[in-house]
């Protein structure tokens, strides 16, 4: 696949626009809470650069790896923690900042796995939710954009690794 093969679907001003009220809601939300941002690696690093600089209230920011075994275009549900957490979140307001939820089974890991650690809160916040490939329900508290049931590249999300540092969110045209 080249980058020409990319059709823009949310482009680089309607992001900025959803991520600014997505930080202000947040802002709003844990005025009087002790924020710990959770960045899911990789594809969530572009949206958490942002979303973090959006923010108006004091924040840690920490990532955890996942990667999924299986093919790189689905989600297998097997999911391995390859970089951890360098601080406890034990009794912190922990807002889990991801790219995209699909099946949902990468989060449904995850929360279970967050859980054991005794966070105050914990939240889900996602740039993307695409309804149509649920498997598992997990609670989404603040979502950027609902999408069509379609494979999404750029601002974070990679094809085999590659295009995401593509600035906005596009797909393949075939
Ligand atoms: P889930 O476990 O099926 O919800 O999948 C979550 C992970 O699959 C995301 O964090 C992405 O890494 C990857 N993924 C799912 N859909 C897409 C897509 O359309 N483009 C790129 N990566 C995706
Ligand atoms: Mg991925």
């Amino acid at each position: 696949m080249k980058r020409s093969d990319l059709e823009v679907l949310i482009d680089q001003a309607v992001l900025h626009r959803r991520i600014a009220e997505l930080g202000e809601e947040i802002s709003h939300d844990y005025r009087d809470k002790d924020l710990a941002l959770v960045g899911i690696l990789k594809g969530s690093f572009v949206f958490l650069a942002d979303l973090s600089r959006a923010l108006s209230v004091e924040c840690t920011i920490d990532f955890l790896g996942l990667s999924s075994y299986g093919s790189s275009t689905t989600s297998s549900g097997v999911v391995q923690i390859t970089s951890d957490l360098s601080a406890p979140i034990e009794g912190r307001d922990v807002l889990v900042v991801e790219d995209i939820i699909d099946t949902g089974l990468t989060m449904r890991y995850l929360l279970d796995n967050l859980t054991t650690r005794h966070p105050r809160s914990l939240r889900i916040c996602t740039l993307l939710h695409k309804p149509a490939r649920t498997k598992v329900e997990v609670p989404i508290h603040y979502t950027g954009f609902t999408i069509e049931d379609k494979f999404v590249i750029g601002y974070g999300l990679d094809y085999d690794n590659r295009f995401r540092n593509v600035p906005y969110i596009g797909h393949k045209v075939t």
